[in-house]
C-alpha cells in the first residue's frame, strides 16, 4: 500500500486515507470526507494527533488494511500543530503552578475539535485516567457511525477543553504510554474488526463466545502428536457435541484459573440470569 504522505501546507492539516489508498485535500465536511463506498456500512474514524504519520500504522495491513481499501470504514487525520496560532506553531505550554513537562493548550485543542465538529461519533480523548476499555464499549463504539479520536502527548491536555467539550476518557489499561496515539490504534483495531463484512465467520464465532464472558478455549491443529504431546482425543472423535461440550469446560476451566475475577462477574451474571427465569 502506497499511501502519499500529507504536507499540512496544501492539506490544511486534514488527510484522507480510503479506497484509492492516497491522502487527498479535502475540507472537514462528512459530505467530502473520503471516497469510502456509499453502498457499504462505513464507520469513520477521525484522528487528532501531533503525528498523523502514525496513521493508518498497522492498520494499513491484513483484514483492517483491506476494509479500508474497500470502504467499509475511512480514516481522516488532522495534525493539531496546524491548529496553532503563532508563527512557531506553538502547541503546549508548560504546567499552571510547576512541575514537569509540557501541557496540550487549549485553544489549539479546541479549535482542531471544532474543525471536525461535523464529524461523526463520540469525541474520545485516550488517557490513563479514563474508562478502561472492554468489549462492551468497542461493541457501542462499532455500533456507531465512527468515532473522533484525540491523541495527547506530553503532560496531556489542558482539562478546560476536555471537560467543555465533554470528552469520553478512554484508557487501555493501567499502564503508561508515550502518548494517545497507540491506543486509539488498538481501540480502533477492536472496532473494525466488528464492521459487518470484515471478519469471517469463524472470527464472529469467537466473538460470540467472548461475549459468554469467558476465555477461550485452547487450540490446537495438526499434527495429532507434536513432540510427544497428544493433543486432546476428543477433538479429534469427530463428535460435534462431545467437542463442545470439552470445549465450554476447557474455556471454563482456564476462566477460573486465569481470571478469577473475570469467572466471579460470569458466575455473578449466571445467578442473576438464573434468578430471572425462576
Ligand atoms: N495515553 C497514555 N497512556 C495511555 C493509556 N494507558 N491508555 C490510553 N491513552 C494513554
Amino acid at each position: 500500500m502506497v499511501i502519499r504522505q500529507p504536507n499540512p501546507a496544501e492539506t490544511n492539516g486534514v488527510c484522507d486515507q480510503g479506497k484509492d489508498e492516497e491522502m487527498t485535500k479535502t475540507e472537514p465536511h462528512p459530505d467530502r470526507q473520503t471516497d469510502a463506498n456509499p453502498a457499504l456500512p462505513h464507520w469513520q474514524a477521525t484522528v487528532l494527533t501531533l503525528f498523523p504519520d502514525m496513521f493508518p500504522g498497522h492498520l494499513a495491513h491484513s483484514l483492517a488494511g483491506k476494509s479500508l481499501n474497500e470502504g467499509i470504514w475511512a480514516l481522516k487525520t488532522l495534525d493539531i500543530r496546524d491548529f496553532a496560532r503563532d508563527k512557531h506553531r506553538t502547541v503546549d505550554d508548560t504546567p499552571l503552578g510547576g512541575g514537569v513537562g509540557m501541557v496540550l493548550k487549549p485553544d489549539v485543542v479546541a479549535a482542531a475539535l471544532a474543525a471536525v465538529a461535523d464529524y461523526p461519533g463520540p469525541r474520545i480523548y485516550l488517557s490513563p485516567r479514563g474508562r478502561v476499555l472492554d468489549q462492551a464499549l468497542v461493541r457501542d463504539l462499532a455500533a456507531a457511525k465512527g468515532a473522533v479520536f484525540l491523541c495527547g502527548r506530553y503532560e496531556g491536555v489542558d482539562q478546560r477543553v476536555i471537560d467543555s467539550a465533554d470528552l469520553m476518557e478512554v484508557s487501555i489499561g493501567d499502564y503508561i504510554l508515550s502518548g494517545g496515539e497507540t491506543a486509539a490504534l488498538t481501540l480502533m483495531d477492536s472496532v473494525i474488526r466488528l464492521l459487518p463484512g470484515v471478519m469471517g465467520k469463524e472470527a464472529s464465532h469467537r466473538e460470540e463466545s467472548f461475549e459468554t464472558g469467558l476465555l477461550e478455549h485452547s487450540h490446537y491443529t495438526q499434527p495429532r502428536v507434536w513432540n510427544g504431546i497428544e493433543a486432546p482425543e476428543i477433538l479429534a472423535s469427530g463428535h460435534h457435541r462431545k467437542i463442545a461440550e470439552w470445549r465450554q469446560a476447557e474455556a471454563e476451566k482456564e476462566t477460573q484459573r486465569r481470571r478469577p475475577d473475570l469467572w466471579q462477574q460470569y458466575l455473578d451474571r449466571q445467578a442473576l440470569q438464573n434468578g430471572k427465569s425462576e
